[in-house]
């Protein structure tokens, strides 16, 4: 009997599918074409304050913005219900890299919303999640990396817990895991031990025995390189064979977005490598937005790559791992791999930065980075008491604001916020002001617009020590 045409491509080619999401399509652009930077109304701004207090009610606690978004925009734009448009360079902290509203990828979610279910998971996934799994592994591998396996999961925290999971089972009677001072790895009981801020493990249990070793410092170079060694080294002979792995961000993220040159990770890896532990790259944060499509391709460590987690931008979350760790059958499930929308956005993702042209020291990414810091730049020579850098990594851009204290970076985060720019803090000591925009979709014109705005509000305000 001949193959039948599956009822789910019948549905798909029905004409009426490409007529209904041209419609869409034109629907969206019609609607967002004229969208532009605006205050709010003042009555939208009482109604807004109503639905914030009632939410931090709901919640507990307030937002950290008085954001709630009204469901549209475009590229970097985002339309709030006070009425107001702002510049969105933070992205849900680099999830949204795409943009807002943006109708390519419409195109791609139709399908999604006629799928069967909502959600994937564990006894029930479709064959987009085959899909997504083979393009990440070979992307992962391109370079040599031996990441032959793919664990989908929908938070990074999952992805990370997941990865330690698998570390832990590799190395039966190993109780401790190796970190960077500052690292972030996520909110879980286990990574709240793990992320080095202590107000994260307020009255929480210590679940995890973590041992941190200094990040790089560029201000000390060989003598910082030479101060992670020895760290590491003691806590290698002080508890033998009692590390599962080594979770490193390659650019410390929520740390300060901090990078590193190539031979200070070489030289930790070949010690751990030595030593037989695992080495485990944490790229939620940086996953898409460096000089390559993973930082470990970037600083060519594919070949100490054991495990690799991702998030943020990719919608839906993974462990990437080699056959070497492969765990038993049992030790990984979940209800949720993600929704089919997450899951075909994160295909439509990949295919972006694979077909794109976002990598090398020549590709979109280093555009962005550099367009930002030459405003910035220009800035600190006019205002050399009010901002500095370093500025970051590709699509990872930060400032530093006057004394770099967190009272600072708030007060212009506010300020910033308030004249229609959405940016975060990463770090202490210095904290930092960052930006991570919509990679995918952002213009020139909108990075300028949104600069403008940094330039007249750090202008404006002044800060005592
Ligand atoms: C480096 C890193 N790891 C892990 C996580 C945790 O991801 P999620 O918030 O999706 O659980 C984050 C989130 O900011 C991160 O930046």
């Amino acid at each position: 009997m001949d193959a039948r045409k599956l009822i789910a491509q019948q549905l798909l080619d029905d004409p009426r599918v490409a007529e209904a999401t041209r419609l869409l399509q034109a629907a969206v652009q019609e609607h967002t074409a004229d969208l532009k930077a605006q205050p709010a109304s003042p009555q939208q701004t009482q109604q807004l304050q109503n639905l914030l207090n009632e939410y931090a009610n709901l919640r507990g606690n307030p937002l950290f913005f008085p954001y709630l978004g009204s469901g549209t925009g475009r590229s970097s734009l985002v339309e709030l219900v006070d009425g107001s448009v702002k510049y969105d360079m933070i992205t849900g902290i680099g999830v949204h890299a795409m943009g807002h509203a943006n109708t390519d990828l419409l195109a791609e979610l139709v399908p999604a919303i006629l799928a069967d279910t909502v959600m994937q998971g564990n006894l029930q996934q479709n064959v987009e999640s085959l899909k997504l799994s083979r393009e990440l592994v070979a992307l992962a591998k391109r370079n040599g990396a031996k990441l032959n396996h793919c664990f989908l999961s929908s938070s990074g925290a999952m992805a990370n817990e997941n990865a330690l999971k698998i570390l832990f089972q590799h190395r039966p009677g190993a109780q401790r895991v190796l970190a960077f001072e500052n690292a972030f790895a996520g909110r879980s009981m286990v990574l709240n031990q793990v992320t080095d801020r202590p107000k994260n493990r307020v009255g929480q249990p210590q679940t995890i025995a973590v041992d941190y070793v200094p990040f790089y410092d560029a201000h000390a170079d060989a003598a910082s390189l030479h101060h992670s060694l020895r760290v590491l080294e003691r806590h290698l002979e002080r508890f033998p064979e009692a590390h599962c792995g080594f979770i490193m961000e390659l650019v410390q993220g929520e740390g300060g977005y901090y990078g590193a040159p190539r031979e200070y990770f070489v030289a930790l890896c070949s010690l751990l490598k030595k030593h037989h532990v695992p080495i485990l790259f944490d790229e939620i944060q940086t996953f898409g937005r460096t000089l390559q499509p993973f930082a470990f391709q970037m600083l060519e460590l594919d070949d100490y790559a054991d495990v690799v987690t991702i998030g943020k931008m990719t919608q839906v979350c993974a462990t990437l791992f080699s056959e070497e760790v492969n765990p038993k059958p049992g030790l990984l499930s979940q209800t949720f791999t993600s929704s089919t929308t997450a899951i075909i956005a994160a295909r439509w993702v990949l295919r972006q930065l694979t077909e794109g042209d976002f990598y090398g020291p020549e590709g979109r990414n280093a555009a962005i980075q550099q367009r930002f810091a030459a405003r910035f730049e220009a800035l600190r020579q006019k205002a050399p008491d009010k901002i500095s850098g370093p500025w970051g990594v590709g699509g990872m851009v930060a400032f530093t604001p006057f004394n770099g204290s967190a009272e600072a970076a708030k007060r212009v985060l506010h300020g910033l916020y308030d004249a229609g720019v959405i940016a975060f803090v990463a770090g202490q000591n210095p904290a930092r002001v960052r930006f991570l925009p919509p990679f995918l979709s952002v213009t020139d014109e909108e990075i300028e617009a949104a600069c403008d705005i940094v330039d007249q509000v750090m202008l404006s305000l002044s800060w005592e020590e």
